[in-house]
């Protein structure tokens, strides 16, 4: 698969499988990671832009969708 210039979105991104997911689009060089987490999350990559996403909360899903120009990607690994 590639990543590289890709826009990829990570449910769960704050561990785990979501977070390890994370580290490694960006070391393949995607262009943009949006990491949705329930909880606030911070990193140090300007190329992550977290999200705050409950894959449960209606409201919250709708909000990513307005944010989230445009995708390539799609993890959805939040485990449920
Ligand atoms: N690890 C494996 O070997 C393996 C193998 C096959 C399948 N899986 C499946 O892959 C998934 C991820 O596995 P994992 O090992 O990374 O699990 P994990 O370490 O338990 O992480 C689960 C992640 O999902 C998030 N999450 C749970 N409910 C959520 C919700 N409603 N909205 C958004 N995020 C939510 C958690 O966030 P919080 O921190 O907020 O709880 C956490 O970031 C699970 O469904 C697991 O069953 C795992």
């Amino acid at each position: 698969m590639t990543i590289a210039d890709r826009t990829v979105l990570v449910t769960g991104a704050n561990r785990g499988i979501g977070q390890a997911l994370v580290e490694e689009a960006l070391r393949r060089g995607a262009k943009r990671v949006y990491a949705g987490t329930r909880q606030p999350l911070a990193h140090s990559d300007g190329r992550v832009t977290p999200l705050t996403l409950d894959v449960t909360n209606a409201a919250q899903t709708l909000s990513g969708v307005e944010i989230v120009e445009s995708l390539d990607i799609l993890f959805f690994i939040a485990g449920l």
